[in-house]
């Protein structure tokens, strides 16, 4: 009975952490409260508790990955494929601003000379989490040194000296940034790249002709996607939906006001949406800024 009652109860819990976890899942990128380091962050949605209970439930024992969503390998490759497209070779210098837990990073680090990756996020415990348990098996150690893992929240990419890096890549930050947050970035990042750097940063798109004041919905994928990871079979609702909004986290844009912004800080910017750029799983675009 006692047993009986346990199960129960266990399942009740799990059951009702599920609902949760499905309908909080357009929001789950989020940060740990405990983690951060100074700035009060995003949105309400970087709270908690509820947060690290979800994690557990979509990834299993990789809870770190789910700051990239279900999609933490695919969205790695991606990176690199993309960035690879662009023109980045072994022998170029790469900062990655919010690397999360380093589902591009294990992919650049691979492929990259020694010590020529660099990772900044505000997460410390997340990059550690990528290091240890994504890196270390990948037996990619050697090539990245724990001190080109920096955590921070002002986008000080001059940690590392000025005119520093040939490409710089941004995957899913101005997704969860406003736009005067973007424009810090772009300030903080410029001084570290060298002349003719170039950035690949992600948005959520809001097509020119479209009311950007209206939630766009910008994609949607079967809820088994998301919890493939961890075998829990998912009830009840059947697709998950990825919707952004003109004031709130996730943000959509118009290419038009990044480039306004990008412009306004007399650099060069380019939008991309090609074939490549369709297969990213987040369904993101590509915002291209040339220091
Ligand atoms: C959706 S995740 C993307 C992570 C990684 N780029 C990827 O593709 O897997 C967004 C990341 O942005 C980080 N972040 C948010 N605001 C930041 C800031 N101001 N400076 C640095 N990192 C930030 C979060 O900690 C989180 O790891």
């Amino acid at each position: 009975m006692l047993k009986s009652t346990t199960r129960e109860g266990a399942c009740i819990v799990s059951c009702c952490t599920i609902i949760l976890a499905v309908s909080c899942m357009p929001y789950f990128h989020r940060d740990v409260t405990e983690s951060r380091i100074g700035k009060t962050w995003i949105s309400e949605y970087y709270n908690s508790k509820l947060y690290e209970n979800i994690t557990a439930v979509i990834h299993g024992d990789s809870p770190h990955r789910t700051y990239s969503g279900p999609f933490w390998e695919e969205e790695g490759a991606w990176q690199l494929q993309f960035l690879v497209s662009q023109g980045l070779l072994q022998h170029h210098m790469l900062l990655d601003m919010a690397c999360g837990s380093l589902s591009g990073g294990v992919r650049y680090v691979d492929y990259l000379d020694d010590a020529h990756y660099f990772g900044i996020d505000l997460n410390m415990e997340i990059m550690s989490a990528g290091y240890e348990e994504e890196l270390i098996p990948r037996g990619l150690a050697e090539k990245l040194p724990r001190s080109h893992l920096y955590a921070n929240d002002a986008f000080d990419a001059v940690h590392w000296g000025y005119k520093k890096f040939d490409f710089a890549v941004s995957h899913s930050l101005w997704t969860h940034i406003p736009l005067d947050e973007i424009r810090s970035f772009l300030k903080g990042v410029g001084p570290a790249m060298k002349t003719g750097g170039r950035l690949y940063a992600t948005f959520n798109l809001c097509p020119e002709a479209a009311d950007c004041s209206l939630p766009i919905v910008q994609f949607t994928y079967p809820v088994q996607e998301a919890y493939r990871h961890s075998g829990i079979a998912p009830f009840g609702k059947k697709n998950i939906s990825q919707i952004s909004t003109s004031s709130a986290d996730p943000y959509h844009y118009r290419p038009s006001e990044l480039l306004a912004v990008v412009t306004s800080l007399g650099l060069e910017g380019r939008y991309i949406d090609n074939e490549l750029v369709s297969a990213c799983p987040w369904k993101q675009k590509v915002l291209e800024v040339t220091f």
